[in-house]
């Protein structure tokens, strides 16, 4: 220990000990403009030194470009992290705005293989359904996912994006490990089913955007104008236009917690999920997304701050007002469900 690194926790129950805080990789290749890809290629590295074990990826980011970028240094340090990618969004290639999603048993091997492939690894130490495809019941999913983990190609299993209810059906079929949904000062459905079911079952919570895509850090002053062309935030209804400018305003409570603190608005937002998590009761393990090395130091450094009360108090009321929605598209949402 150097005194820098972050504590372990348990992902979920029986789950293996991981740092209580992950490392999102998509915008490595993905969604959120050009990538330094020396700078990203150091930022893996140094998230590890400071005890980031959990890393996370996806097929559909770059259409498995993100994970073949990461892939050597995951062979690089093959048994000091626990390695998490996904399947269910698929991608035109004409049209990558198009999406469809598919959960069918047939679909799920064949991505299980590509991942394999393009990871360069025997065995996924945990592997999420990214989507839920409505066409097929979440049993059979998960029953089909339950034959990876038996064929040694996928260790533990995870769900992103659903419901109470599906978390629970899933989980009778094959114990799931981990939930991976939207959780931030700015999104909070989730702790209206998915999160009790969680903790009541004793499945951990990954919580993606917990930096509400960078915007909690305060980074947005007009946040249309400050993304590059290719950036997906374009068309995200939180940073267009008016909704951006009221979305901004908001942060003033986290940036006075932030201030008062010695902190960053984006390390008071890490804390929240922390904190909301332990009031929840459940084991917590955000995964902010970042290229950066000083980020990556700036973001782990919060899971030392342990907000109060009073803290709490002021920044609990800010969800409720963000203007705009997750997604341009809310259907494919646990949201959207419930
Ligand atoms: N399951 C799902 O459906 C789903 C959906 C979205 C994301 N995810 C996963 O969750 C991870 C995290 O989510 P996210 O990347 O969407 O959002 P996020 O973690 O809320 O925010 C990431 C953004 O914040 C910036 N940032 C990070 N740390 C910062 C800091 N200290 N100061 C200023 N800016 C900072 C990053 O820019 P730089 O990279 O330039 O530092 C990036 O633009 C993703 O990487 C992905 O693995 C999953």
């Amino acid at each position: 220990m150097t005194g820098t690194e972050i504590t372990r926790t348990t992902l979920g129950t029986g789950g293996p000990e991981v740092g209580v805080q992950g490392l999102g990789c998509m915008g490595m290749s993905f969604a959120y403009g050009p990538t330094d890809e020396t700078e990203a290629r150091a930022t893996l590295e140094r998230a590890l030194e400071l005890g980031v074990t959990l890393y996370d990826t996806a097929d559909m980011y770059g259409f498995g470009e993100n994970e073949k970028f990461i892939a050597p240094f995951v062979r690089a340090h093959r048994d000091e992290i626990v390695l998490a990618t996904k399947f269910g969004i698929q991608l035109d290639p004409d049209d990558p705005a198009r999406r469809t999603i598919r959960n069918d048993r047939g679909y799920l091997r064949s991505c299980v293989e590509g991942s394999l492939r393009r990871l360069g690894v025997e065995t996924i130490d945990l592997y999420y359904m990214h989507r839920r495809d409505p066409d097929v019941p979440i049993e059979e999913t998960a029953g089909a996912m339950a034959e990876l983990v038996t064929e040694g190609k996928v260790r533990r299993l995870g769900l992103s994006e659903v419901t109470g209810d599906e978390l629970r059906a899933a989980h009778a079929v094959h114990p799931i490990a981990a939930v991976q949904s939207e959780w931030s000062l700015f999104s909070r459905d989730v702790e209206r089913t998915a999160v009790p079911a969680a903790a009541g079952l004793g499945v951990a919570f990954v919580p993606y955007s917990p930096l509400g895509r960078g915007f909690l850090t305060g980074a947005f002053t007009d946040a249309i104008q400050e993304l590059s062309s290719d950036d997906f935030r374009r068309t995200m209804p939180r940073f267009s236009g008016e909704n951006a400018a009221a979305n901004a305003a908001l942060l003033e409570p986290v940036r006075a917690v932030a201030e008062a603190r010695g902190a960053t608005p984006g390390q008071i937002a890490l804390a929240w999920v922390h904190a909301r998590a332990e009031r929840h009761g459940l084991s917590v393990v955000p995964i902010p997304g970042t290229r950066k090395r000083s980020r990556v130091e700036e973001n782990t450094a919060a899971s030392r701050i342990a907000l109060t009360a009073e803290e709490l108090a002021r920044l609990d009321p800010i969800a409720d007002r963000v203007a705009g929605t997750r997604y341009p598209s809310m259907s494919f949402t646990s949201a959207g469900r419930e």
